[in-house]
């Protein structure tokens, strides 16, 4: 009988001192473990009989028992105190002064891109969007594109199974906008987008790039109208400093085709390496639509005609900014994006 009195004022002697959950549960697993002192108390019952051994046995339940009873009083006490410290400890302090936040800025070509549709919409334009992925109708065929020509080879073009393409210019949509139309009622609409081609990324070609397609079919449209646009987009766009003019080119998709070129920002006209010399710098292409384009989609060119428009946002945002690579509009460089601010 001492010895179990023995044991159990050990314990909570022991029990006493520890004062973390860590400590009391060391204590627990000294003294309620299967090799532990009441352990071995239990197996000196063996020697006992009758009387002594219940008697026996009930003291070393009841002092156990109690030992047992403290220590998870202690031990839930001693949880739920570390709990609260912790708690205390993370408590956010909202007085202190934040990390900032690095400013995010947009893209200098949807900068462009924003100005380009904000100038024709004020002109009357609606917004009509094509598709990145385009049928091969769409992006040559319907546009008067015969088989045999060059821009439809895969070296130009990214193919892709069942007859697609990734468009590889923005008057894909002229297509679907005469279509959706059903051959009847005018049409004065821009097609903003990426365009993509089978290009090596240098100084002045990306593989993808942004071209607004711009496409005006009614009764009576005529080449003077596509200057007359065209003139009033260049000076709001690049002021009336920046002169621009006509060249004649050709389409298959137009007829006549012109070539709208911007007297370089780099070097106000006189030449350099970023117009190449010329003092000028193209940023569309332009012309009356071909007949065979508005029949293939459904109007009638001896009622209608119309003109219509590609221009590169990339060239756009490169003369106005004075961006000397093109593959940084693409390259996602933050220094080279933090220089562009939304006014
Ligand atoms: N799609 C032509 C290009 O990518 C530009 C263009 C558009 C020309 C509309 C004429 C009319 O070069």
């Amino acid at each position: 009988m001492e010895e179990i009195e023995k044991t159990l004022l050990a314990g909570l002697e022991e029990l006493e001192k520890a004062s973390s959950s860590r400590e009391i549960i060391e204590v627990k697993n000294r003294y309620l473990a299967k090799k532990g002192p009441f352990a071995a108390l239990y197996k000196e019952l063996g020697k006992l009989s009758g009387n002594e051994k219940a008697a026996f046995g009930k003291a070393i339940n009841e002092a156990r028992g109690e030992l047992s009873e403290k220590l998870e009083k202690k031990l839930l006490a001693a949880l739920s105190k570390e709990e609260n410290e912790r708690l205390l400890k993370e408590k956010i302090d909202i007085s202190l002064p934040g990390t900032s936040l690095e400013e995010g800025h947009t893209n200098p070509f949807y900068l462009i891109l924003d100005e380009i549709v904000d100038i024709f919409v004020s002109m009357g334009y609606d917004v009509v969007e094509g598709e990145d992925v385009e049928t091969v109708d769409y992006n040559f065929t319907l546009l008067n594109i015969p088989s045999e020509h060059p821009s439809r080879d895969p070296s130009d073009t990214f193919y892709l199974p069942k007859d697609g393409v990734l468009r590889t210019q923005t008057s894909a949509a002229q297509g679907r906008v005469m279509q959706a139309k059903g051959g009847k009622g005018a049409i004065k609409v821009i097609s903003p987008g990426k365009c993509y081609r089978r290009d090596e990324d240098d100084l002045t070609h990306s593989h993808q790039f942004g071209q607004v397609e711009g496409l005006v079919v009614d009764k009576g449209v005529s080449l003077a109208e596509l200057k007359g646009t065209l003139e009033i987009f260049a000076k709001k766009m690049f002021g009336e400093k920046r002169e621009i003019r006509f060249r004649s080119s050709y389409f298959p998709f137009t007829e006549p085709s012109v070539e709208v070129d911007v007297s370089c920002a780099n070097c106000g006209g006189k030449g350099c390496s970023m117009c190449k010399g010329t003092g000028w710098i193209e940023i569309l292409g332009a012309g009356e639509v071909h007949p065979n384009v508005l029949r293939m989609n459904g109007y009638d060119p001896s009622v209608y005609s119309g003109f219509a428009f590609g221009v590169g946002i990339d060239r756009v945002a490169i003369l106005r900014y004075g961006i000397d690579d093109i593959r940084r509009i693409y390259a996602n460089d933050k220094r080279f994006l933090s220089a562009f601010k939304e006014e």
